[in-house]
């Protein structure tokens, strides 16, 4: 394919002509590649990357269409000690963001980025989180000298000459996105499989709307549409114009009648909602269907009657590979057996790919996702795991079973509900409905997740993870909070509030909800109580369904187990809600003052 120079460039609008000459003229690419997004182009890249060993091809007999890369053991996953929000005061990134002056920031990533890709090619990549000219979609324009990061990218959102073209429109203004993964070569110097960098910058300008990320090739440090773009920018335009940015799943639930309800879930990175997004209805409920809108990032809107509208931004799932199988998930098998990347997970001899948890029995021998030997043996021996546990796979959303028919809609699918939710072992019951929005903010606001099982029977450490958007608010939190606040103005009919809990244990450190499949009763409630006919519990912490409200065809499942899952323990709620106050202390000057009154009705009735 001819590398093309900026005379041939494939638009007229003059901010991006002078930016793509600006970036080179600073990072010094040999070639300049304007990417058309076509499936001549993407086939060109993935052989380039086959042949410079970063992908191995799949068997194509057994995963048609699939790659598989492995990153340097350095790169594997996103670094929030490294990302940055570069507002021009240090109050508007809020303490839970790292900050760096703007203009000292810009300084040293003028002297990283310089001559950064001598050697390669710059890749002009085009792109639109969500449909193309849609009143909710947005343009970024994403530079990089990593051909990994294109071909991810042209999965997971819309890219190429449409976009150009929208681009044309009015000289329109995009979102310009640097990356490099800071690794120029020499003259004649051979690259390795996955280049980048021990130091890592990744830089958001909410003011200019800017992304620059240096160093690395991974997830969303590289696909820059992703956490950067749709989530740490967006929030900031959304809070301007009156929208919300928001780290959820879209899933719509469809009766056996033919009523579709949708709901959108946060639950924190690896606290499932691929898995919620795509769950296969259990036993008991024939007819009634799920329906797949997105499974990461929804950007939500007011409609003209005052109801709430959501996208789904991106076109693909990177979702975590372990854990992923045919029972526990289904949906997500179907998707990604073609035209799928994996990254970081094991090859098996056969050509195949496996990580732990796809099978009941692991393959007799692979090649970890290093590439090294491994043996179920090995594994024991040394504990190695065969896939890193941030493994993951590229999938086009259009393959998924259960896409939803509206799942690009232009203006979106209507919201009735929120579900909160994190991995809690004791504490939170399975499922509460809050009182109203105020308090659903303020259960949203402060959700927790513990970070991993403790061993010896300690308990978890909890981290505050407001509405899992910790590592993507581009802003400050309490600003955050009040921008969800005063969205319920703005509204005709304001969507219920719900808080969920799959991971809560027994005294022997079981599980006491099987999930998965099983959510969907929880899920049907949900429906219900938003269409006014289930009953509701009244607790001090909000509404919850009593056992016969709870449709148990198909289940066995005794009312004292689900007493014990539903159990509000006033000793540990009140722990609970003190443990509140660290968060809110940190916020404490820029907090609404309904999350100070939300939290002293909560321990009123406690
Ligand atoms: P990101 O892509 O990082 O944002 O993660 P995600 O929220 O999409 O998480 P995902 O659906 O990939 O789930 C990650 C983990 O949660 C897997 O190990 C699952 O096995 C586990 N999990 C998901 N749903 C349930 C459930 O209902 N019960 C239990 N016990 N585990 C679950
Ligand atoms: C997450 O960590 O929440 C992800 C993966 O969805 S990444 O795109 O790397 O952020
Ligand atoms: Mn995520």
């Amino acid at each position: 394919m001819a590398t093309q120079s900026i005379t041939s460039a494939p638009t007229t609008n003059r901010h991006l002509i002078r930016w793509v000459e600006k970036m080179a003229d600073l990072t010094q690419p040999d070639h300049i590649h304007w990417c058309d997004g076509s499936q001549a182009e993407y086939d060109f890249l993935c052989n380039t990357l086959e042949e410079g060993g970063t992908f191995t091809r799949l068997n194509q007999k057994l995963w048609p269409g699939c790659f598989l890369a492995r990153s340097d053991a350095r790169d594997v996953a996103r670094v929030e000690d490294r990302t940055f929000i570069c507002s021009l005061s240090k109050d508007a990134a809020g303490p839970t963001n790292n900050w760096e002056d703007p203009f000292k920031m810009r300084r040293k990533l003028k002297q990283l980025f310089k001559g950064c890709m001598r050697g390669r090619t710059m890749y002009v990549l085009p792109f639109s989180m969500g449909p193309i000219g849609g009143p909710m979609s947005r343009i970024g324009v994403q530079l990089t000298d990593s051909e990994y990061a294109v071909v991810n990218m042209r999965i997971m959102c819309r890219i190429g000459t449409p976009v150009y073209r929208e681009i044309e429109k009015d000289n329109q203004r995009v979102v310009p996105c640097l990356h490099s993964v800071g690794m120029p070569l020499a003259p004649g110097q051979k690259d390795v499989t996955w280049p980048c960098n021990d130091e890592k910058y990744i830089v958001h300008f909410p003011e200019t709307r800017e992304i620059w990320s240096y160093g690395s090739g991974y997830g969303g440090n590289a696909l820059l549409g992703k956490k950067c773009f749709a989530l740490r920018i967006a929030s900031n335009i959304a809070r301007d114009e009156g929208w919300m940015a928001e780290h959820m799943l879209l899933v719509g639930l469809e009766s056996p009648g033919g009523e579709k309800t949708y709901v959108a879930a946060a639950f924190p990175s690896a606290c499932g909602k691929t898995n919620f997004a795509m769950m296969v209805p259990p036993e008991g409920f024939d007819g009634w269907k799920i329906r797949t809108v997105g499974d990461d990032i929804a950007w939500i809107r007011p409609d003209e009657n005052g109801h709430l509208r959501a996208i789904n931004p991106e076109t693909g799932f990177f979702g975590v590979a372990p854990g992923t199988s045919p029972k526990t998930n289904p949906n997500a098998m179907a998707t990604l057996r073609q035209n799928t990347i994996f990254t970081n997970v094991a090859e098996t001899p056969e050509g195949g790919v496996w990580w732990e948890g796809m099978t009941d029995t692991p393959p007799a021998e692979c090649l970890d996702w290093r590439g090294e030997p491994w043996t179920p043996a090995i594994a024991k021996e040394t504990g190695r795991t065969a896939a890193h546990p941030n493994g993951r796979f590229t999938a086009p959303a259009s393959q998924c079973p259960v896409i939803d028919a509206d799942w690009e809609k232009p203006e979106g699918v209507p919201v009735s509900a929120f579900i909160f939710g994190g991995r809690r072992s004791t504490t939170m019951p399975l499922i509460y409905q809050a009182f109203n929005w105020s308090a659903g903010v303020y259960a949203g606001a402060t959700m927790g997740s513990e970070m991993t099982a403790a061993a010896g029977g300690t308990l978890g450490t909890v981290r505050r993870d407001p509405m899992a958007m910790l590592p993507f608010c581009g802003y400050h939190m309490g600003d955050y909070f009040r921008h969800w606040i005063k969205m319920q103005r703005t509204l005709e009919r304001t969507p219920r509030i719900f808080h969920v809990n799959w991971f809560r244990k027994d005294q022997n450190g079981k599980f006491l909800w099987p999930g998965f499949s099983e959510n969907m009763r929880i899920l049907r409630w949900i429906v219900d109580r938003v269409h006014g006919r289930a009953q509701g519990r009244e607790t001090p912490i909000g509404w919850t369904p009593y056992y016969e409200d709870v449709v148990w065809d198909g289940l066995d499942f005794p009312k004292a187990k689900f007493d014990e899952l539903q159990q509000v323990d006033r000793t540990l709620w009140r722990k609970e809600v003190m443990s509140h106050e660290e968060l809110f202390i940190n916020l404490h000057d820029r907090l609404p003052p309904e999350m100070i009154y939300e939290r002293e009705l909560l321990i009123c009735r406690l």
